[in-house]
This record gives structure tokens, C-alpha cells and sequence, in this order.
């Protein structure tokens, strides 16, 4: 398991709500701390309202990681890759859940309440925790990456 340094942060809106927090159990079990930005009552709520505060933890250092929910994931992710220095992933298979923190250096994990059970949501976090980014080639693309959020930034 990755040492994490900081907590994770945790964000969903309701159609995660209830995804976030069977991970949050799993997360209790696995003694590992989190923030969590909410929602905290499941009432309906807008994603891109419940990325925002849990990926400027991220990108200013108060968490290491995110772990992001909305009913597919997929809004989620969008409103997560519009922050800055976010590298967020959308998955439902470990493969892929793995790979982007090995190959992108992916810094937040989006899942959908709608489109994963609780066991594999858990089975996704533990892939992309006990991955670590690989460095060497990645360096370059990952850089390109931050190439264009910098040439977007200066329009
Ligand atoms: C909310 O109904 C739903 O649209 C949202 O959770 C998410 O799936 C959007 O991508």
C-alpha cells in the first residue's frame, strides 16, 4: 500500500453518495485517514460544486489523492481535469485503475455509484493506492500534459 503522507479526499455528489461512503468504510478498515468535502446527506447536488473543494485540497497539498464519485464518474471527471494540476481517471476496471497512477501519474480516481458495486469500487481504490508512478518515459508525456494546461492558462 502506498504510504500516504496526507489524507485522501473524498467527494460525490448523489448519485455517488452512497458509493463514497462504502468506501469510506473500506478506507476505516484499511486505516487509512481521508477529508471528506461531502455530499454528506446524498441530497441532490452538482458535480462539478463537489470536485472542486476535494481537488483544491490536491493541488494546494492538504490531500494527497482524491477519490471522486458522481453516478457514472464520467461528470465527475470532467469538472476534476478543469482544476489545474488534476490528472483524474474515470474507471471501472483495475487494469485501468492501476495504470493510470503507473503511466499518468494520476492523481484522482472517479467512479460511478451507478456503474460499479461497492466490492469493486474497493477492489479500484486498492489498485490505484498500491500503484506508483513509474517515472522514465511517462516523465515526458506527463509534462505534455501540463504543457497544455499552461498554454490553455496564458489565453
Ligand atoms: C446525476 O443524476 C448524474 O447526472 C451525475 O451523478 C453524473 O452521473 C454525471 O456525470
Amino acid at each position: 500500500m502506498i504510504h500516504l503522507e496526507k489524507p485522501l479526499a473524498l467527494a460525490a455528489d448523489h448519485g455517488g453518495f452512497e458509493l463514497k461512503e462504502a468506501v469510506k468504510a473500506h478506507l476505516d478498515e484499511l486505516g487509512l485517514a481521508y477529508q471528506d468535502f461531502g455530499t454528506l446527506d446524498g441530497a441532490s447536488c452538482d458535480y462539478p460544486d463537489m470536485a472542486l473543494p476535494a481537488c483544491n485540497a490536491v493541488v494546494n497539498g492538504q490531500c494527497q489523492l482524491a477519490l471522486l464519485f458522481c453516478g457514472t464518474g464520467v461528470g465527475i471527471s470532467m469538472a476534476a481535469n478543469k482544476v489545474r494540476g488534476i490528472r483524474a481517471c474515470c474507471c471501472s476496471d483495475v487494469f485501468s485503475a492501476e495504470y493510470t497512477r503507473r503511466h499518468n501519474d494520476a492523481n484522482a480516481l472517479c467512479m460511478g455509484g451507478r456503474v460499479v458495486g461497492a466490492g469493486l469500487a474497493c477492489s479500484l481504490v486498492d489498485a490505484f493506492l498500491n500503484a506508483e508512478f513509474e517515472g522514465d518515459r511517462h516523465i515526458r508525456r506527463v509534462a505534455k500534459l501540463k504543457a497544455i494546461e499552461d498554454e490553455q492558462a496564458a489565453l
